[in-house]
C-alpha cells in the first residue's frame, strides 16, 4: 500500500505539525518503542504455541485476539504513511528505499491478513476454553511471530539506522506530525 505524504512544509508550521510533534517525541524511537511492543507480542504468542495444546491462558488469547491486528496496522500505517514515504525525500537514500518499499509493504500485508486469521483463532480459544485444532493453531502462531521477527529486526538493522543517519530536523517534524494523524491527535490536544 502506498499512500502519498501530504507537503513537506504544513506539518512544520507553527501552531499546527510543531504542536503534534510535541505530542509524540521523536517519531524514530516511537517507531522503535512499537518493535519492541510487537517483540512483546510475539513472546506471548510463543508462549501460547508452547502451552498447547492442553495449558492454553485464555485470558491471554483474548487480550492478543483484540490487540494484535489493531497494533499491526497501526505500526504499518506509519511506516508506509511516514517513514517510507519521507526516507524517499532524500536524494541519497531514495533508490535503495525504493527497491526495498515493495518488499516491506508486501510483508505487511501478508502479516495483517495473518494476524486477522490469528485474532480469529484466538478469539475462538478464548471462547471455547480451548483449541479446536492445536496442531493448525501451533503451525499459525509459530509461522507469524517467526516471520514477524525478521521482518522486525531487518529494518532494525537497515531502515531505522538509515533513518537515523538522514533525516533532518523539519523530515523528523513531517513524520511525527503524520504519526500524530495517524492516532487522530488533532493539534488542540496540546
Ligand atoms: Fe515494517
Ligand atoms: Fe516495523
Amino acid at each position: 500500500m502506498t499512500i502519498a505524504t501530504r507537503p513537506a512544509s504544513r506539518a512544520a508550521q507553527p501552531g499546527t505539525g510543531d504542536r503534534k510533534v510535541s505530542i509524540l517525541g521523536d517519531p524514530i524511537a516511537l517507531i522503535r518503542q512499537d518493535h519492541i511492543r510487537q517483540l512483546e507480542i510475539c513472546a506471548d504468542l510463543e508462549s501460547i504455541a508452547d502451552s498447547l495444546p492442553h495449558d492454553v491462558d485464555k485470558t491471554l488469547c483474548e487480550r492478543l485476539s483484540a490487540l494484535l491486528p489493531v497494533s499491526l496496522k497501526l505500526h504499518h500505517k506509519d511506516e508506509e504513511r511516514a517513514l517510507l514515504p519521507i526516507l524517499r525525500q532524500i536524494p541519497q537514500i531514495a533508490e535503495t528505499v525504493k527497491t526495498v518499499q515493495d518488499r516491506l509493504e508486501e510483508e505487511h500485508t501478508t502479516d495483517e491478513d495473518f494476524a486477522d486469521e490469528l485474532a480469529a483463532a484466538l478469539a475462538d480459544v478464548a471462547d471455547l476454553g480451548w483449541p479446536e485444532n492445536p496442531e493448525m493453531l501451533g503451525y499459525m502462531l509459530r509461522g507469524y511471530f517467526e516471520s514477524h521477527r525478521r521482518h522486525i529486526a531487518w529494518e532494525e538493522a537497515v531502515l531505522l539506522p538509515l533513518a537515523d543517519a538522514h533525516l533532518s530536523r523539519s523530515q523528523r517534524h513531517d513524520m511525527a506530525a503524520i504519526m500524530a494523524e495517524n492516532r487522530n491527535i488533532q493539534a488542540s490536544a496540546h
